[in-house]
């Protein structure tokens, strides 16, 4: 299919350095990693920080994940610590950001961190941001492509859709491999998961051989109406088994699930994998093709089962 957007870039080695050129001179634009897109800026920039903020509709208290290709120029901007570079070693490049100090020398805007004295760091994996992330000087502040409390998207036209043309120029990396936001483990303290993702507490276990604390806190809402939804495709999602209407869509998961016009399998096989991959492009499609409703019925909550059931527990405000 021929793209209709004329603000999706073919990842080529012209349009690397036009992305370049973009983020030197502190403009936005949107980039391809593994888990989901992100809408990408100077993180040593206020300017371009203040219009990541502004596009995303973002409140400035919530801080970004700075995007870094490796370990070399990481100690300027935070402090490294035994557990961290153990789970570097294990995981990164890939799915998993590390909550750090902030070296009081960093240049990292302090917008991007929310004046936080700590930073969220990520090495993605994907090819076309980390060539990008070559090229470049200064690391990416980069939250999901997405406005704020939405679904994040998982493809260049999901960017473009959107932000339509309020962004000039989206790199195209194909569809995100893994589909769901990068797990957040907090390394100022002992360890703690705040956001669930591909690499489970298991994995992360393994690699520090202790158990890992999930923080089960929820987030305090700082100012009413806000961040009450997340990840949210825009109409109302219920879990559970329930009798759906006609205008309600249903989402399932594996073999015994039925197939009938309104209902979306996330994976015929029972794979997880291939059901977080699905998630969100799902749930747009449920969207965009005018149901009112979406019934959740169970997943299992095993591996990556548990993010996905944690992303669609918040979708339904729970
Ligand atoms: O997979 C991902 O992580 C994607 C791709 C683009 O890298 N990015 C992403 O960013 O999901 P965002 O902004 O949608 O989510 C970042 C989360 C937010 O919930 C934010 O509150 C948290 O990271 N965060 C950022 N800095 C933090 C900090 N210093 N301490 C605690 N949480 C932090
Ligand atoms: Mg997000």
């Amino acid at each position: 299919m021929k793209n209709i957007y004329l603000n999706i870039y073919k990842p080529n080695r012209t349009n690397l350095i036009k992305a370049k050129k973009n983020i030197e001179n502190n403009n936005v634009i949107g980039i391809p990693t593994e888990t989901v897109y992100g809408l990408a800026g100077n993180a040593y920039s206020n300017k371009s920080i203040k219009k990541i903020f502004t596009l995303k509709k973002r409140p400035y208290y919530n801080p970004l994940i700075i995007h870094f290709s490796n370990l070399k120029k990481l100690r300027k901007d935070v402090v490294l610590n035994n557990t961290f570079l153990k789970l570097y070693k294990a995981f990164c490049p890939g799915p998993i950001t590390f909550i750090l100090k902030k070296n009081p020398k960093s240049e990292i805007s302090d917008m991007a961190t929310a004046r936080k004295n700590t930073v969220a760091v990520r090495f993605p994996k994907h090819k076309v941001v980390r060539k990008l992330l070559s090229l470049l000087n200064v690391p990416l502040a980069a939250p999901s492509a997405n406005i704020s409390s939405r679904l994040s998207p998982t493809s260049s036209n999901d960017v473009a859709d959107e932000f339509k043309n309020k962004i000039k120029f989206i790199l195209d990396g194909g569809r995100s491999r893994i589909g769901l936001e990068s797990t957040i483990i907090d390394l100022t303290t002992s360890p703690k998961i705040l956001r669930h993702g591909f690499i489970t507490p298991e994995k992360i276990s393994k690699i520090l051989k202790t158990k890992i604390e999930i923080n089960k806190r929820v987030k305090k809402i700082k100012s009413p109406g806000q961040l009450k939804l997340h990840y949210s495709p825009g109409i109302p999602v219920r879990i559970g088994m329930q009798i759906p209407k006609k205008s309600d869509a249903v989402i399932g998961f594996g073999k015994r699930f039925k197939t009938k016009k309104n209902h979306f399998n996330l994976s015929k096989n029972g794979n997880l994998n291939e059901a977080a991959n699905s998630l969100y492009r799902t749930l747009r499609k449920i969207k965009n093709n005018g149901f009112k409703s979406i019934i959740v019925n169970k997943i299992p909550n095993l591996g990556i089962g548990i993010a996905i059931n944690d992303r669609l527990k918040k979708a339904s405000n729970k």
